[in-house]
């Protein structure tokens, strides 16, 4: 399928970004997690009535899995569109499956290709990366949106959201941190910043998680501008038991536009949900805080994309650990930390 992208005019790092959804063991660990593709499917069946003789637009198609969801439960006509050669396959399984005459796909960067309609009635797009906006793919959505989307149109999902907790890893951390203390009888400690700054994604066990949660940001994808997506957003969490708190685990969630009066498709890929490919995204604080029930920990983060590598995330948490009570100045701490999510 001719690109309308060339590979040439990509960068380094895009070219390595669209590479890495060639493979289908990418796309086949999407399609397995239940929770995420049945949480499309359920959407687009539960908006049927929305999307009978709708143009759909599917915003980064991979293998078609979307497109052919909006096709069977109604669109007149799905355009699919993807830079990564996945799309050579999609063309295959929408022939194979008898979608030809209702969805075109489209190889190349949504930004760049033309559309066989001026407009569509709605977006679906899978879009979301570790920490919500890691790959940064939420740009392209929003292009998406401001140059095709009808006035009014339906964007599946519409609302997303950001959380944090704090939680007690002190086992993993010890590992992964202490380990370059000592390898083989030599000091590795200068290993020790680099590794610090980078978040872990892990499933965590609820049971680890010893603080009330608290939700950073809220995205409604119908009205959200570029300039959002960087952001700095507080946070206060209260210490559920006596306990160490030696991090902090962030999440997002994810909700569908209903029709009026149902309840909209939703899920968490939070500790306390069942289990989503994006696990949770841990993040080690310099200091290992002792806490009481009731304790404070509060303080804000500042997310933004990367200057040199636009897909990477540069994260920055600054918080101030409030301990009452029992020894209340020796524990209390104030810190800031720096990530980079890539
Ligand atoms: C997370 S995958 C989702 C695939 C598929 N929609 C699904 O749900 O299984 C995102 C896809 O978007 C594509 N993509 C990301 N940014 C894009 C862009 N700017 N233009 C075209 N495709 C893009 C990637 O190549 C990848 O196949």
């Amino acid at each position: 399928m001719e690109s309308a992208t060339p590979k040439n005019a990509l960068t380094q790092s895009e070219q390595h970004y669209f590479n890495s959804y060639d493979h289908y063991g990418i796309h086949e660990e999407m399609l397995q997690d239940s929770v995420r593709t049945l949480s499309y499917r359920n959407a687009i069946a539960q908006n049927k009535d929305l999307f009978k003789d709708k143009v759909v637009l599917d915003v980064g198609c991979g293998t078609g899995i979307l497109s052919m969801f909006a096709a069977k439960y109604g669109a007149k006509h799905v355009v699919g569109v993807d830079m990564s050669s996945i799309i050579e396959m999609a063309q295959h399984l929408v022939d194979l499956n008898g979608y030809s005459d209702r969805i075109t796909l489209l190889r190349g960067k949504l930004e760049d290709v033309k559309l066989p309609f001026p407009k569509v009635d709605i977006i679906i797009s899978e879009w979301m990366g570790y920490f919500l906006l890691y790959e940064s793919m939420l740009d392209t959505v929003l292009y998406a949106r401001d140059h095709f989307l009808v006035e009014g149109g339906l964007i599946l999902p519409d609302k997303c959201s950001l959380h944090i907790a704090g939680l007690e890893d002190f086992q993993y951390k010890d590992e992964k941190i202490n380990y370059w203390h000592d390898v083989y009888g030599f000091d590795f400690s200068p290993f020790i910043p680099t590794v610090m700054k980078e978040p872990i994604v892990d499933t965590v066990e609820s049971h680890v998680v010893n603080t009330t949660r608290s939700k950073l940001i809220e995205f409604d994808l119908n009205t959200v501008q570029l300039s959002d997506l960087s952001f700095t957003a507080n946070f206060e969490v209260q210490a559920k038991r006596r306990d160490w708190i030696n991090g902090i685990i962030t999440w997002f969630d994810v909700e569908f536009p209903a029709p009026r009066g149902k309840q909209p498709v939703y899920f968490s890929t939070g500790a306390h949900a069942p289990y989503t490919h994006w696990k949770q995204s841990v993040f080690y604080t310099k200091d290992d805080l002792e806490c009481e029930e009731g304790d404070i920990f509060k303080g804000e983060i500042t997310c933004a994309p990367n200057k040199f590598h636009k897909r990477d995330l540069d994260i920055k948490l600054s918080y101030e650990f409030q301990a009452k009570g029992v020894d209340a100045a020796r524990r209390s701490r104030k810190n800031t930390n720096y990530y980079i999510m890539h």
